[in-house]
């Protein structure tokens, strides 16, 4: 009998094939829970990471879904229970991060922003809640919740309404259901960009440095462990968002 204090549990990670995503998958695995692979287009990043799980004594599976699709994500936590059998964690970590301006957002940009980066969490939720019915949700933010992103206007507001869902489902969900949040700062360069670029911003941050994937992962076990905290948000960015982000 494992010794590992998530053993015998389930969880679901969203955006799981790669970076933050991984990191989470894996840690979570390292705690002894089995892990459901979320992706969308990565299936040879998910099919790594299958055997890189099933290396770590875990069980695991993958399911393919697009968040612009309402089809494929008002089905996916059926999919996930049929294949796993049960579920005890929901990570939402999928997410677009388009940049855009404040005078280029477009209704239909913002909506897509919405649909895949809150709407389909909170329907992941939703479902997971009435049909798993007990366990943990942790959902995905990023540190700039606290102020503004003027560079990703459609992607920030999206992040503050999952943000705002996180605390109405806390409530809504309890008690059955712990409902928190990590926020990431600097973490990863963002696609299109190098490491270069978040060496460059490493000044900004109070703790002079970028985090990791694991970091990030680091609290999501931790939040998933929990017996007695709900509501919360974690922002794991070196202190970044006590400090005014640049306005672009
Ligand atoms: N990286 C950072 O430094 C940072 C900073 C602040 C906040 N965050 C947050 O942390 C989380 C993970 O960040 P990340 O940088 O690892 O994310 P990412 O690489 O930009 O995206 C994670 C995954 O989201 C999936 N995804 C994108 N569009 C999708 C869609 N339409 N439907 C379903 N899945 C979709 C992709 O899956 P496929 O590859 O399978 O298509 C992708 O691998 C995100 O919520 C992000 O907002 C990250």
């Amino acid at each position: 009998m494992s010794g590992k204090s998530l053993a015998g549990k389930t969880a679901l990670v969203t955006g799981a094939a790669k970076r933050i995503g991984r990191a989470i998958s894996i840690a979570l695995a390292d705690e002894g829970a089995n892990i459901i692979v979320h992706y969308r287009g990565s299936e040879e990043e998910a099919r790594e990471l299958l055997n890189e799980l099933a290396r770590r004594g875990v069980k695991s599976w993958d399911v393919k879904a697009d968040f612009e699709k309402p089809g494929e994500y008002e089905s996916l936590i059926h999919r996930a229970l049929d294949l796993a059998g049960g579920i005890d964690i929901l990570v939402n970590s999928a997410s677009i991060f388009p940049p855009e301006k404040l005078d280029e957002v477009t209704l239909a940009g913002l909506m897509t922003n919405i649909e895949v980066n809150a709407w389909a969490p909170f329907v992941l939720s939703r479902d997971f809640a009435s049909l798993a019915g007990k366990g943990h949700i942790v959902n995905i933010l990023d540190s700039r919740i606290n102020d503004a992103d003027w560079n990703h206007v459609g992607y920030i507001l999206s992040k503050h309404v999952l943000s705002k869902m996180t605390d109405m489902m806390a409530i809504a969900y309890a008690p059955e259901i712990a409902v928190n949040a990590v926020a990431p700062g600097l973490i990863l360069p963002p696609p299109g960009k190098d490491q270069e670029y978040i060496e460059r911003l490493k000044n900004t941050v109070p703790l002079k440095k970028h985090g990791e994937a694991d970091d990030i992962a680091d609290a999501v076990v931790f939040l998933a462990k929990s017996s007695f905290i709900t509501g919360e948000v974690i922002y794991v960015d070196g202190g970044r968002h006590l400090k005014e982000y640049s306005n672009g």
